[in-house]
């Protein structure tokens, strides 16, 4: 049998995963889910979801990954023959996300090239984000160059150098997240913004905040979706997963905590204390940010600041989009039995027309509505919503009830690795999390299809 390439040890792991963990989960969407459901809330209930359900799923899925030396599809099939769909399920949940992905990835490169070329001003006026992503013919341009970023360097093989890249890149961007941190909260008014942010208000609590910190933690850690089965079937024997997991968490949720406190305080400072800003969106980081930037003044200051700060956005939204195209990628060739390159080619195109709804529901096709909902919305519901807890509940029973956890503890005790969060991990895989996720699931359909409201 051929050996399979590993990773160095710890550090080389968790950075690669820490690769596909941060990007715009943490910077795009958990400061605008934050801003919806909250505040200090939205955080609270995430914060507790991370330390609990997101730490045994993660060491469930290294694990999985590390005891079968296999990725999802096969993995799955392997521990029990019936659970072969569910190999199946989590292969599309990354095949529905690369799309619509790479159209905020365009937004962001487009942002990025603005401040470069000094419209940084346009930029931060308020009906800017509104006229670019109403557009035809653009969104769908920047798009197709954040791909084609994307399907180059997984198709050349050269994942090694942007990992060397983002070894700099990310300790670069947390600084200059702090930095901005420090300049927005300090900003008149943006002390009720970081009030809002950082105290919980019991009374704004209800299922959509549980459900929606759950599909973000799902999304952020890059969980049931086979990504980190694959990564853990790399994993040398002798690397501990327990705190492997700890550092990812830490990295991971650190990141979306200072995004976070980036820009629902600014929000407040611009919006003159219109709440209605607060429920915007997945516009919310493209519309606060630039006007932060603008506000720094001093001439070109910040110009070069913005574009810094979606330059190194850009990078950690490649590294992420390339760790989707890349498991994309290895399940088109296993399963047509393909070379690599038309594999890169096929999934290159399907990428590009699953995406042009996405694009195109936020202009010419606004009109088209599923549940209420534009494209770009629906796949999101779908991916993070739906399909991602099905597969964590899935995976919950077979690892709580087929193949026992005992497999996974001594997997993750190999070579005499501690595991000191054994008993939170049976307890959350076996009773906790399947009756929260089947309780959520529950009321986010019936809420979808308008037979509750929560
Ligand atoms: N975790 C990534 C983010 O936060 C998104 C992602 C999901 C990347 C799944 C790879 C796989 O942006």
């Amino acid at each position: 049998m051929k050996e399979r390439s590993s990773f160095s040890g710890r550090l080389g792991f968790v950075l690669a995963a820490a690769g596909s963990a941060v990007g715009l989960g943490n910077i795009w969407r958990f400061p605008y889910l934050a801003a919806k459901y909250g505040g200090g809330i939205f955080l609270l209930v995430y914060v507790v979801l991370v330390v609990t359900f997101g730490f045994s799923l993660m060491v469930a899925e290294i694990a999985l990954g590390r005891n079968t030396r296999l990725s999802a599809i096969g993995a799955y099939k392997k521990l029990n023959k019936k659970f072969g769909f569910l190999g199946i399920l989590t292969a599309l949940v990354p095949i529905i996300i690369l799309p619509y992905y790479s159209v905020i990835g365009g937004w962001v490169t487009k942002y990025f090239v603005a401040f470069l070329s000094g419209h940084h001003m346009e930029a931060s006026s308020d009906d800017y984000f509104g006229g670019f992503i109403g557009q035809t013919f653009e969104p769908v341009l920047w798009l197709a160059i954040f791909g084609v970023i994307t399907f180059v360097i997984v198709l050349c093989g050269v994942k090694r150098g942007i990992e060397t890249a983002n070894k700099f890149m990310m300790p670069i961007l947390i600084v200059l997240c702090v930095a901005v941190c420090v300049y927005s909260c300090t900003l008149p008014g943006a002390l009720e913004g970081v009030k809002f942010y950082l105290i919980p208000d019991f009374s704004r609590f209800s299922i959509n905040t549980v459900l929606g910190a759950m599909g973000q933690m799902f999304y952020s850690m890059s969980l049931a979706m086979g990504i980190m089965i694959t990564y853990g079937s790399y994993m040398k024997k002798e690397t501990s997963i327990e705190k492997s997991v700890s550092q990812i968490e830490i990295f991971d949720t650190g990141v979306a905590l200072l995004a976070g406190l980036m820009i629902v305080p600014a929000v407040f400072v611009f919006s003159g204390g219109d709440q209605s800003a607060m429920q915007s969106g997945p516009g919310l980081m493209f519309q606060t940010l630039p006007k932060v930037f603008d506000s720094m003044g001093g001439g070109q200051f910040g110009q070069i600041v913005g574009a810094l700060f979606f330059l190194l956005v850009l990078f950690a939204a490649l590294t992420s989009a390339i760790s989707l195209m890349e498991t994309v990628v290895s399940i088109v060739i296993d399963k047509f039995h393909v070379k690599r390159v038309a594999a890169c080619i096929i999934v290159f195109i399907g990428m590009m027309l699953l995406a042009l709804p996405s694009s195109l529901g936020n202009g010419v096709w606004s009109h088209i509505q599923i549940l209420g909902m534009d494209f770009l919305t629906f796949f999101d519901f779908i991916s993070n919503s739906v399909m991602m807890p099905v597969v964590a509940f899935l995976t919950c029973i077979l690892v709580g009830y087929v193949i026992r956890p005992d497999t996974l503890i001594e997997e993750a005790q190999a070579e005499g690795a501690p595991f000191g969060g054994k008993g939170l991990f049976v307890f959350v895989i076996k009773y906790l999390a399947p009756v929260c996720i089947v309780a959520i699931l529950i009321s986010s359909v019936l809420s979808a299809f308008g037979v509750i409201s929560i």
